[in-house]
């Protein structure tokens, strides 16, 4: 038997070779269950570092950025407790916390792991982190982490390529305004909040429903938190937190691209563990665009509308506008839509980097600023393709399930990264998808 990639993550195996080869204009019919959000899991795995009792999270999904994460927390002294009898649920325990171990390496390869600053330094009052990593989608800065930090008390240098922060005598409450709701800083002040002494009010905070859902896990671990689901949360830190049994909410990106594959292949597919208004206001956009959505008892039954597929006009924007993350496949969908669309990216600077790639599928697309137009083509054609981000290898996937001929995808991890067993479950819905390499 070979060693597992992850001796943290004993059920990780990736689902893909070096290249996917994909066998497009089937129409997939079936079901294909949606995980547990990747955004969502990241920081609640981080909360159980806030405790020494046991956090208990249900519907995880099995993700390279899960195994990685639960590799780093490992490393930090945080034991794991595996189960896979209902989905994939983990216990974590942190009774030991040992604040210097993190490995460069492994912090590189995830954004998310910035996290890890706020819980090291509200539980063990110091912190040393490498920056963090993640996808080449912009300039992804973490100064509004480091700033509400610094009003908390905390000191924080920068020396090299490494974060130092301490906070010897604990972190205080602070009034911190976010320049931009930036979800990783509110999800990284949260969880330096409730232990810190005193009342943080965190304004223009992020308000994805990720955010809403560490925030439920924290409350149920004894923390006080006003203002869930808005841009103002109000926290009375500082008492110690206890353990809880948490599930993790349904994940709306991968719920929306697979209502594009739906879609693209013209087939019928039933999205069990979601509903319509995860997706915000990306809901109507779907429907403007041809994508039927329908709710049905905890699942969602998508397909393409009978007019066919429409060009739309997209600004991505914080929840509950149109997510950045749904932007890559939607352009993939619209490319071969009738008519244009003009799609706008406000969060990242450089999230466009798919659109090469679609163009060897034949895409018709030209850029302008931070707008992409869209000229719907009839139909792409396979090529050998690049994943550049988990995002774009979504699009590519979409495109190339939507395409004639054959599209060959390389760079992969990025689709390990961020989507449960992808290949397994679009194989399971008639796809003709195989992994080579
Ligand atoms: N920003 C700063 N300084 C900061 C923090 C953010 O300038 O200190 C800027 C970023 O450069 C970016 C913008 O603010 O231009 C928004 O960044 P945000 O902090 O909101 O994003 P994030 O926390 O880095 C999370 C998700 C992303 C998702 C964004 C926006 C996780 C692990 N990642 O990133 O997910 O695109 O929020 O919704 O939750 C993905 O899943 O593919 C992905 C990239």
């Amino acid at each position: 038997m070979t060693a597992p990639l992850f001796a943290a993550a004993p059920w990780w195996r990736p689902s893909t070779g070096r290249t996917l080869a994909i066998k497009g204009g089937k129409p997939l019919v079936g079901s294909y269950p949606i995980s547990g959000a990747k955004n969502a899991v990241l920081p609640l795995m981080v909360s159980a570092l806030l405790t020494p009792h046991l956090v208990t999270l249900h519907n995880v999904p099995a993700n390279l950025d899960v195994a990685v994460l639960a590799e780093l927390l490992q490393r930090l002294g945080c034991s794991m407790n595996w189960s896979t009898t209902n989905g994939l649920s983990v216990t974590l325990c942190a009774d030991r916390v040992r604040p210097r171990s993190i490995d460069q390496d492994l912090v590189t390869r995830m954004r998310a792991s910035v996290l890890l600053l706020g819980a090291l330094l509200a539980r063990c009052g110091e912190a040393q982190l490498p920056l963090p990593g993640g996808d080449a989608i912009g300039l992804r800065g973490i100064d509004f982490h480091i700033a509400g930090l610094r009003a908390m008390g905390a000191t924080v240098e920068l020396d090299g390529g490494t974060i130092h922060a301490t906070a010897p005598h604990g972190l205080r409450g602070a009034e911190i305004l976010l320049p931009m709701p930036s979800v990783g800083a509110t999800e990284n002040l949260l969880l330096a909040a409730v232990l810190a002494d005193g009342t943080t009010t965190l304004r223009n905070a992020a308000r994805e429903p990720e955010i809403a859902d560490l925030a439920t896990c924290l409350i149920a671990m004894g923390a006080k938190i006003a203002g869930v689901g808005t841009h103002e949360l109000t926290v009375e830190g500082g008492a110690p937190l206890k353990g809880a049994v948490h599930a993790v909410l349904p994940d709306r990106i991968e719920f929306g691209t697979l209502a594009c594959i739906a879609a693209v292949t013209d087939g019928e597919m039933v999205l069990p563990n979601s509903h319509i208004d995860l997706l915000g206001t990306a809901a109507q956009s779907f429907e403007a665009a041809g994508v039927e959505l329908r709710d049905a008892e905890g699942s969602v039954i998508a397909r393409r509308a009978a007019g066919g597929l429409r060009g739309i006009d997209v600004t991505t924007g914080p929840y509950p506008e149109f997510a950045t993350d749904l932007q890559a496949p939607v352009m993939a969908l619209l490319a071969s839509a009738t008519g244009a669309s003009a799609i706008t990216e406000t969060i990242f600077e450089q999230r466009f980097r798919h659109i090469d790639e679609l163009r060897r599928m034949g895409a018709n697309i030209s850029v302008v600023s931070r707008t992409a137009l869209v000229r719907g083509v009839d139909r792409l054609h396979g090529a050998a393709v690049t994943c550049t981000d988990i995002r774009a290898a979504a699009a590519l996937v979409i495109a190339g399930l939507g395409a004639s001929g054959e599209t060959v995808l390389n760079g992969l991890d990025h689709l390990d990264r961020g989507y449960d067993r992808m290949v397994e479950k679009l194989a399971a819905c008639g796809a003709d998808i195989a992994c080579g390499g």
